[in-house]
């Protein structure tokens, strides 16, 4: 694991757009897994901004995005489809053909699971996936205590997941309970992996991840056995780390 400590979240967002774009630069027709959530907001704008200035282009760029809401229809404000759309798509020249995010309102969940990883592997898997990580440790919506042998699967959300989660909504009862997320594996065969953390709400997640034994209870621990990962954090998430 490489670890690069920024100052703050700015700064944390500007290294994980540069990684994003070089990634781009030398492969065109990448293919990158991405993530929702605050974290990797930042670094959307920058790539936006690289994008205006033309200095990366989209065109040939395939997506798998980590997770999406079970139940929630793409258009309901509150699915990771319309964040990422109103976040990041339409700003680029993306092929929407390009683009993947598990169908939350599949009436077979097992089927729209089982087609998501064969696309994965049809694409012949991410080049690049950026995480973020839950407070709890989880990755994707892979919680605590989550098989690391599992694809793409949905999962129930942790308390804390839901807790964290109803900040983006009106009341913690409208907070889907379970999701489709790619599993642990689905992640692992990613080749690269760049994993962004800012705040400290998420020191002591990245602490156990970093330091801690690999273990279901902090699912992100199980990047220490990745060959390519870099964890890109702010001073605050890093402050309980000792170098
Ligand atoms: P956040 O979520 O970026 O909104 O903190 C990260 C996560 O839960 O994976």
């Amino acid at each position: 694991m490489e670890l690069i400590v920024v100052k703050d979240y700015e700064e944390m967002s500007k290294k994980a757009a540069a990684i994003m774009s070089s990634q781009v630069l030398l492969k065109k027709d990448s293919v990158l897994g991405l993530a929702t959530g605050d974290t990797p907001l930042g670094m959307y704008k920058e790539l936006i901004n690289k994008y205006k200035k033309n200095e990366i282009d989209f065109s040939k760029v395939k997506t798998f995005n980590l997770d999406e809401y079970y139940g929630v229809d793409r258009n309901n404000s509150q699915s990771y489809y319309f964040y990422m759309m109103n976040n990041f798509f339409k700003y680029i020249n993306i092929d929407m053909s390009n683009i993947n995010i598990p169908d939350g309102t599949a009436q077979n969940v097992e089927k729209e699971c089982i087609n998501y990883d064969r696309k994965i592997k049809e694409a012949d898997g991410m080049d690049l996936q950026i995480l973020g990580i839950g407070v709890n440790g989880h990755i994707g919506f892979n919680e605590p205590n989550v098989s690391f042998e599992a694809q793409t699967h949905l999962v129930s959300l942790d308390d804390k997941t839901i807790k964290s989660n109803a900040r983006f909504f009106n009341s913690i009862d409208e907070v889907p309970v379970k999701a489709i997320s790619m599993g642990i594996k689905t992640i692992l065969q990613s080749k690269k992996i760049i994993l962004l953390a800012s705040g400290e709400s998420k020191a002591k997640a990245i602490y156990n991840t970093v330091k801690g034994k690999i273990s279901p209870e902090t699912p992100a621990s199980i990047l220490q056995l990745h060959q390519d990962v870099t964890i890109i954090l702010d001073e605050k998430a890093a402050n309980l780390i000792s170098f």
